[in-house]
C-alpha cells in the first residue's frame, strides 16, 4: 500500500472506482459516544479545535470504528473568523456566536495574526497523515467566503441569513471587501493545510442555496474561484472539493467557473440530474442525513439509489449534508457495509 492507494484521491483525479470509496461530511461528532467522551475532557469546543493531541484522537475515532476512506481534519470553519479577533464562541445548545460586524470595521480587520493562530490546526493536519493509515485519504477544509461572512454579520446562525442579504445590498463594497479578505486569508490556510500533508481540501459554501442568482455569481463563484485560483497558483497539484449546498441548477456552471475537482451535491439534487453533472467530473454525495436517523429500508433505498445512478461514473459516496447527533453509530455501519457490498 502507498500514497497511490488512497481511493477518495484516485476519484478526485478521475478514476471510477467500483465501490466508490465513502466518507460523512461531519463524521467526527456528537453521534459517537467516543466523541462525546473526549468533547467533555476538552472544556470548550475551541479548546478541541486547538489542542492537536485531542483534535488527533476525534479525527480518528470514525477511521478506527468504521475505516472510512477519507478522514476530515476536526476543525471548524469559524477558527477564521476566531483568528480575526471576532470573539467566537460556542455556547452550548445555541450553537455558535460572535460579535457582529459593522461595515466601519471590515477595513479595520487584522489578518497578520491569522496564520500563527492557526498554527495549532496545522500541527493536528501534520499530526494526523503520521497517524492515518496509508491508505485513508486526509482531508483539509474552510467555510467558504459567503458561508463564513454569514455568521460574522449576524453574529450567529439565522434560518435564511436575512442579515447577511441586507447587509450585501446596503453596503456592496464593504461586502466584497469582506468576502475578498476571506477568501485570501483562507486560500493561505488551505496552502498551509495541503503543506502539512492534506491530500485535498474541501470548501464548505453550506448557504449558498439562500442566494439569488446574481448574488450567487458575486458571493458564492466569485470569491471562491478566487480562493482556489490562488490555492492553484502556488499548489498546482492541489485537489479541491467544492459543496455548495442548495445551489440547484446553478452547480451546472458552478465547477466550471470555481475549477473545482470536485462538486459536493446536497440531498435535493435530482440523481438524474447528479449523472449529468458527473459528465462533466467527479461528484460526492448525497444521501439525506435523515435516511442514517431511520435506518432500515429508508437508508437501504436511499444507498441504492445513488449507487445505481451514480456508481458507474467517479463518485466519492457521502451524505448531502452533516451527519446529525440523532443517527445512530450502527446505522452509519450498515450504510458502509451495503456501499462496499459487504453487507450480510
Ligand atoms: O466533518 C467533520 O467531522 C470535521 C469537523 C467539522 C465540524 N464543523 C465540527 C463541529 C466540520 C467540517 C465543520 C464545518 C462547519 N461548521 C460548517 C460547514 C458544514 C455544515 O455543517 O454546514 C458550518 C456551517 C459550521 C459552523 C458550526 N459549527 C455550527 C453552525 C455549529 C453548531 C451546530 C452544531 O452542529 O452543533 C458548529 C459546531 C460543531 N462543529 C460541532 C462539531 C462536531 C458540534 C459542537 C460540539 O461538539 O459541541
Amino acid at each position: 500500500m502507498s500514497a497511490q492507494s488512497r481511493k477518495v484521491l484516485q476519484v478526485l483525479k478521475g478514476e471510477t472506482l467500483s465501490p466508490p470509496p465513502i466518507w460523512l461530511m461531519r463524521q467526527a461528532g456528537r453521534y459517537l459516544p467516543e466523541y462525546r467522551q473526549t468533547r467533555k475532557q476538552a472544556g470548550s469546543f475551541l479548546d478541541l479545535c486547538y489542542s492537536p493531541e485531542m483534535a488527533v484522537e476525534v479525527t480518528l475515532q470514525p477511521i478506527r470504528r468504521y475505516g472510512f476512506d477519507a478522514a476530515i481534519l476536526f476543525s471548524d470553519i469559524l477558527v477564521i473568523p476566531d483568528a480575526l479577533k471576532r470573539n467566537v464562541r460556542f455556547e452550548e445548545g445555541h450553537g455558535p456566536r460572535m460579535d457582529p460586524i459593522a461595515a466601519e470595521e471590515i477595513g479595520k480587520l487584522d489578518v497578520k495574526p491569522v496564520s500563527s493562530h492557526l498554527r495549532p490546526v496545522i500541527e493536528t493536519v501534520a499530526r494526523l497523515r503520521q497517524e492515518l493509515p496509508v491508505e485513508t485519504t486526509l482531508l483539509g477544509f474552510c467555510g467558504a467566503p459567503w458561508t463564513v461572512a454569514t455568521y460574522m454579520i449576524a453574529g450567529q446562525g439565522t434560518p435564511d441569513q436575512a442579515p447577511a442579504r441586507l447587509f450585501a445590498y446596503r453596503h456592496p463594497k464593504e461586502f466584497d471587501r469582506l468576502l475578498a479578505l476571506l477568501a485570501d486569508v483562507s486560500a493561505d490556510y488551505l496552502v498551509e493545510q495541503i503543506d502539512a500533508g492534506a491530500d485535498a481540501v474541501q470548501i464548505f459554501d453550506s448557504w449558498a442555496g439562500v442566494l439569488g442568482e446574481s448574488e450567487f455569481k458575486r458571493y458564492a463563484v466569485e470569491p471562491v474561484r478566487r480562493m482556489i485560483d490562488s490555492v492553484r497558483a502556488r499548489r498546482p497539484q492541489a485537489k479541491i472539493i467544492a459543496f455548495a449546498k442548495g445551489a440547484g441548477i446553478l452547480l451546472k456552471d458552478y465547477r466550471q467557473a470555481t475549477r473545482a475537482d470536485s462538486i459536493g451535491l446536497d440531498w435535493s439534487v435530482p440523481l438524474s440530474f447528479a449523472a449529468e453533472l458527473q459528465k462533466d467530473g467527479p461528484v460526492q454525495g448525497n444521501l439525506d442525513p435523515m435516511r442514517v436517523v431511520a435506518g432500515g429500508q429508508a437508508l437501504d433505498e436511499g444507498i441504492d439509489a445513488i449507487l445505481q445512478r451514480l456508481g458507474h461514473g467517479p463518485l466519492i459516496f457521502n451524505l448531502g449534508h452533516g451527519i446529525t447527533p440523532q443517527a445512530d453509530p450502527d446505522h452509519v455501519s450498515r450504510l458502509v457495509a451495503r456501499v462496499r457490498g459487504t453487507s450480510a
